[in-house]
């Protein structure tokens, strides 16, 4: 089978160095791309936006399965394009990727199906808004209903600061279209786990946990960024929590989705809020992604013993029922490197050297997520989040020590990362 891969961050780093290994895998191409991702598979210089080159590149060269990393090219509408194609295609078609495309959509969704989550309001207008701010008291949540980057979420402290953020949404116009309308929901306390499942339309099988680090900083200051490190499996997510999710979140929302006449096929990556009450943990839906997570991906590659190629046929082809996916029995751990400045202005086209030295520590795989080779065979960044040193242990603490070795090999002093990924883990 010749594979596409559409993408040309980390994530589709992993995903490209893990179908790589398939048997199943004949040939593979990534559109664009990357440096790392050159030694696995051949680069097309299409961008993953680019539907219509992308669809007409796919036709030209005879390729069978086309993998979509990113949300955008989903929310577009590549998967529906290709499949009009007769191209077997992993990833949501345009109206299924409004699970994480339009946020009002989601809540209206779960709400219907009474899967567990924040309580919402969806708001086009500014007085009714600010009404409901001021009705419910802070802190309180402030979401633009589109995608906006990772950066349409105000998590606000005060009613102030929630009615600046409906403000700038609907008034200042910051987000667009994306921001036309807004969700305002209730803020959830607890502890943070993203949680992946394969879907084929009808039957959801769970693969694995991880934990992201959003912050920018060491213990969790300064900005939100994509993810600044990850871990998998997340020890909150206990068995019986992971059996909850599967049967109160996961099962009702694929259910929901096909009542609703628009089955989800993909990966369904629940990001949840694990609640500690009086009746013990809780797990509510923050968010739905329609796609595997950045950094999130590059430690499940790692730990996936089964070949990951089949289990994403098997999810397009909706034969998921009779299938099973097996796990390293280790842990794995995800330092991200960004260029200074990330999340705001940062240097760019600086050189990376060392690379294979950091390669080399035991466990470690070095995915790229922001890299080019320049014509004279130099590594140069070109993005926020450049590279993920990623590291597989028998505990957290060992896979955490293998990521921080690789790290301090690595020779590139433009770029920076977070001294403290598992921190939570590692002192459970
Ligand atoms: P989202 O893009 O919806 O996942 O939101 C981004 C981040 O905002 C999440 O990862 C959470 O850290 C935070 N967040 C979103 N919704 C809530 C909520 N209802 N309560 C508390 N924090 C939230
Ligand atoms: N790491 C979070 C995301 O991929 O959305």
């Amino acid at each position: 089978m010749k594979v596409l891969v559409v993408g040309s961050g980390g994530r589709e780093h992993a995903l490209c160095w893990a179908i790589s290994a398939s048997p199943l895998c004949d040939a593979l191409y990534c559109a664009p791309g990357n440096a790392g991702i050159a030694d696995v598979a051949s680069c097309v210089p299409l961008s993953a936006e680019d539907v219509d080159g992308i669809v007409a590149w796919v036709k030209a060269n005879g390729i069978g399965f086309v993998v979509v990393g990113p949300e955008a090219p989903l929310v577009l509408g590549l998967a529906d394009r290709l499949k009009a194609e007769g191209v077997k295609v992993f990833g949501p078609s345009a109206r299924a990727a409004a699970l994480e495309g339009s946020k009002g959509f989601m809540k209206d969704l779960l709400a219907k199906y009474n899967v567990p989550t924040a309580a919402y309001g969806r708001f086009r207008e500014v007085d009714a808004a600010h009404a409901f701010i001021r009705q419910h008291g802070a802190p309180i949540v402030v979401k633009a209903d589109g995608l906006a980057a990772g950066k349409g979420v105000t998590v606000a402290r005060t009613v102030e600061e929630a009615i600046a953020a409906v403000d700038e949404a609907l008034v200042g116009g910051r987000f667009g279209d994306a921001g036309a309308e807004v969700v305002i929901e209730e803020f959830l306390d607890g502890e943070e786990v993203s949680f992946f499942a394969l879907v084929d339309g009808e039957t959801a099988l769970p693969l694995a946990s991880a934990q992201d680090h959003k912050a920018v900083g060491d213990g969790d200051t300064g900005p939100n960024t994509g993810g600044m490190g990850a871990y998998s499996p997340a020890p909150a997510l206990t068995p019986e929590l992971q059996e909850r999710v599967m049967r109160e979140i996961v099962e009702p929302t694929v259910r929901g989705m096909a009542a609703e006449g628009c089955p989800f096929t993909g990966v369904l990556f629940a990001g949840l809020m694990i609640q500690d009450t009086a009746a013990g943990k809780v797990p509510k839906t923050l968010e739905f992604n329609v796609r595997f997570g950045d950094p999130e991906c590059q430690t499940l590659m790692m730990r996936m013993k089964s070949d990951v190629l089949a289990a994403l046929v098997a999810a397009a082809d909706g034969v998921l029922k009779n299938f099973d996916v097996r796990w390293h029995d280790t842990v794995s751990l995800c330092v991200v490197m960004a260029a200074r400045g990330y999340p705001g202005d940062y240097v760019k086209n600086t050189e990376i050297r060392a690379l294979d030295a950091a390669g080399a520590v035991e466990g470690v795989t070095v995915f790229h997520a922001g890299t080019k080779r320049a014509e004279d065979g130099r590594i140069l960044s070109t993005g926020g989040r450049v590279l993920g040193v990623t590291a597989t242990g028998t505990t957290v603490a060992e896979a955490q020590a293998r990521a921080y070795e690789a790290v301090k090999r690595l020779d590139w002093p433009d770029g920076f990362c977070r001294s403290d990924i598992g921190w939570r883990a590692v002192g459970r």
